[in-house]
């Protein structure tokens, strides 16, 4: 992977990424049609018969841990329009917003404990079943729940570092001086502005964390995917490529998402409901 990737903005009021008549009820869109409860039970015996599980998580995984997804009703992105605070130009233009909206979402992100699910994914990988996690979320709580094989496609809001020296800070610290009204936070040797972790749209994707995700989806025999519109690439391709490499793909969602066609089972509901059933297998 020599390219540098950069993410695309997609439009955020994507009402045409959600439901269908066909996906309402949680049916599959193009194939075997099946009841929500008849997909659990498909799943939990995938889940059973999996030797190397790899979640792909979103920000509706971490709903129930009090981090509203962004683009829903009350969302991050109806207080703050994301390409006047969340592109990687509007930061440098004037990173003063950025560090408004960062004072809000700081927040909901320090508050947040991990919730059933993330605590169900932590034990398929202590059970040796999950080989590793790709996620889209910044906050951190996929570590807290005890993972160890986490791979951040859009970094981590609890890092920071200096946009000059790139002097690193601790996340909280940087939040707390934020919360005081610092804003922007400047770096303390050189005065530069301190950029969060997180990636800005418009940035590149971090190479690294790129290739580790496209290893695990050719290493996967099942992907989980949840919480995830599955609307900002090229991440979104990740469950394709497992797919492509002989992985089943099982979508996990509180709605229908346009891209129930990579799925071989689509199960609607809340991340923190369907999870602990899957994984008592
Ligand atoms: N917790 C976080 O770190 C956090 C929170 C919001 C946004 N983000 C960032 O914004 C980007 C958004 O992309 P995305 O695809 O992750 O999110 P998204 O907002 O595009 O999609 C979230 C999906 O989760 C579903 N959902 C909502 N509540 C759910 C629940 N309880 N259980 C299961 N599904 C539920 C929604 O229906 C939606 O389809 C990410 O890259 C991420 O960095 C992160
Ligand atoms: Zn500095």
């Amino acid at each position: 992977m020599g390219e540098t990737v950069v993410e695309q903005i997609k439009p955020f009021r994507i009402d045409y990424f959600y439901t269908t008549e066909n996906n309402i009820k949680g049916k599959r869109v193009n194939s075997i049609e099946m009841s929500n409860a008849d997909a659990i039970e498909h799943a939990k015996k995938l889940v059973s018969n999996s030797k190397k599980i790899t979640a792909f998580t979103g920000a509706g995984i971490s709903v129930d841990s009090g981090i509203p997804d962004f683009r829903s009703d009350g969302g991050l992105w109806e207080r703050f329009e994301p390409h006047e605070y969340a592109t990687i130009e509007s930061f440098k233009k004037n990173p003063t917003k950025f560090w408004t909206m960062g004072r809000a979402l700081a927040e909901t992100i320090l508050q947040a404990k991990p919730n059933s699910a993330h605590i169900g994914l932590s034990k398929l990988e202590s059970n040796k079943k999950l080989i590793g996690i790709i996620t889209l979320n910044i906050d951190n709580l996929h570590q807290v729940s005890g993972n160890k094989r986490i791979v951040e496609l859009r970094g981590n809001y609890l890092r920071a570092y200096c946009v000059e020296c790139n002097k690193e800070y601790v996340g909280e610290t940087v939040h707390q001086r934020v919360a005081n009204g610092e804003i922007p936070p400047r770096c303390d040797v050189c005065k530069g502005v301190l950029k969060s972790e997180a990636i800005l749209f418009g940035e590149p994707l971090p190479e690294n964390a790129m290739r580790e995700a496209v290893e695990l989806c050719r290493n996967t025999d099942l992907m989980l995917v949840i919480g995830t519109s599955l609307s900002i690439y090229p991440a979104a391709y990740l469950p394709q490529l497992a797919k492509n490499e002989g992985a089943k793909i099982v979508l996990i969602n509180l709605e229908g998402i346009n891209r129930n066609d990579v799925a071989d089972i689509v199960i609607r509901g809340r991340a923190t409901e369907i999870i602990p059933k899957l994984v008592e297998y």
